[in-house]
């Protein structure tokens, strides 16, 4: 435990200190009318996140051995909390024991700004952090640039996952869709209206190739602190990139391990098919709006060629071409 753990109260953000700070910040409807995103510090953030990340900000204190997702929304975060939460925890549970059978990886894998700084707390409060084993498995959707100073600068390791933009537009209509039906929305989301914004760069904590390519270039210069996964690598390879995870934690695989094929085990069990049908990811909902079956839809590369006009394509590879350049970086479109 960060001996400064206990020392540090939760802060109370006052209403005046936010309404202040709201004003003058651009501010957008997004998906429907009476959801707003707003741009605090250059990046588009629900209008309600604001106080999370200031208290995230202000009040979160890294340790070390903190392992922490980081992703924008739809690029396969789920999946790698599985596939993580497993690999650490696979010398205490056997696979038939592995508590991902009775839980959604949501729930065992705090996320910061939703499940322990969110309104509805719906998982352990701030305060119970502290109490929380090392090492503790967390996630945030924060940019680079928005993360507390404590995780930068700490010896806490961040596992970040992109997913390429035109399917994790897709996977993000979908996602907006039942959103908006568990909230009784009356509007109809349209896809076209999704991608206008998505390519100007409103969309939820980003924009998309911003938040990327900082964390892109993080990993290049810090190894030892990112790893930068992409969900079509996983596809495609998934045992060469769970060795580069548990390697990355510190946790390798014991040659014995290997013989005993537990990395395919780790894989079958955390692969899309075993976890869509596990009955504890079928019904009922994460933080009030979200159903726990909406974190497993299709599982899918290429899926956004259902959905993306000749026009459409034309212009987001554009914007990829332009916003990649001389990154190094690339995504794979189809399977
Ligand atoms: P689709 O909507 O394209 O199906 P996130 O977890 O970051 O919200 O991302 C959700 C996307 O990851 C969804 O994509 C979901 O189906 C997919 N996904 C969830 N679990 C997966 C798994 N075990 N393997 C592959 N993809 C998975």
């Amino acid at each position: 435990m960060n001996k400064n753990e206990t020392q540090n109260e939760m802060p109370i953000i006052s209403q005046e200190e936010l309404e202040s700070l709201k004003q003058g910040l651009p501010q957008v409807p997004w998906i429907d009318n009476n959801f707003e995103l707003i741009n605090n510090q250059g990046v588009w953030i629900p209008e309600s996140f604001l106080a999370r990340i200031l208290l995230i900000q202000r009040h979160f204190l890294a340790r070390d051995s903190d392992l922490i997702i980081t992703g924008i929304q739809k690029t396969g975060t789920t999946w790698l909390k599985s596939l993580l939460y497993t690999i650490v925890n696979r010398a205490i549970y056997p696979i038939n024991q592995n508590p991902l059978l009775k839980n959604h990886p949501q729930e065992l894998v705090y996320n910061l700004e939703s499940d322990i700084y969110g309104e509805a707390f719906a998982y352990p409060r701030p305060q119970h952090l502290v109490e929380l084993p090392s090492p503790r498995l967390l996630s945030t959707h924060l940019p680079y640039t928005s993360l507390p100073e404590s995780i930068r600068t700490s010896n806490c390791r961040l596992l970040y996952i992109c997913r390429n933009p035109l399917d994790t537009l897709t996977s993000l209509f979908h996602f907006a869709m039942s959103y908006l039906k568990n909230t009784n929305s009356k509007e109809l989301l349209r896809f076209e209206d999704l991608f206008d914004d998505f390519c100007a760069g409103r969309t939820i904590h980003g924009p998309f190739f911003e938040h990327v390519i900082t964390y892109w270039k993080m990993s290049l210069e810090y190894p030892e602190k990112v790893l930068f996964l992409k969900y079509e690598d996983l596809k495609d390879d998934p045992k060469h990139y769970l060795k580069r995870v548990a390697e990355f934690i510190g946790m390798p695989f014991t040659p014995f391990e290997e013989s005993q094929s537990v990395i395919d085990q780790i894989i079958e069990f955390c692969s899309f098919g075993n976890m869509k049908e596990l009955e504890v990811n079928k019904s009922g909902v994460i933080n009030k709006f979200f159903e726990k079956k909406s974190f497993f839809r299709k599982g899918e590369v290429g899926e956004w060629r259902n959905y993306f006009t000749p026009p459409m394509v034309e212009k987001i590879t554009k914007l990829m071409e332009e916003k990649l350049e001389g990154t190094g970086l690339s995504f794979k479109l189809v399977p």
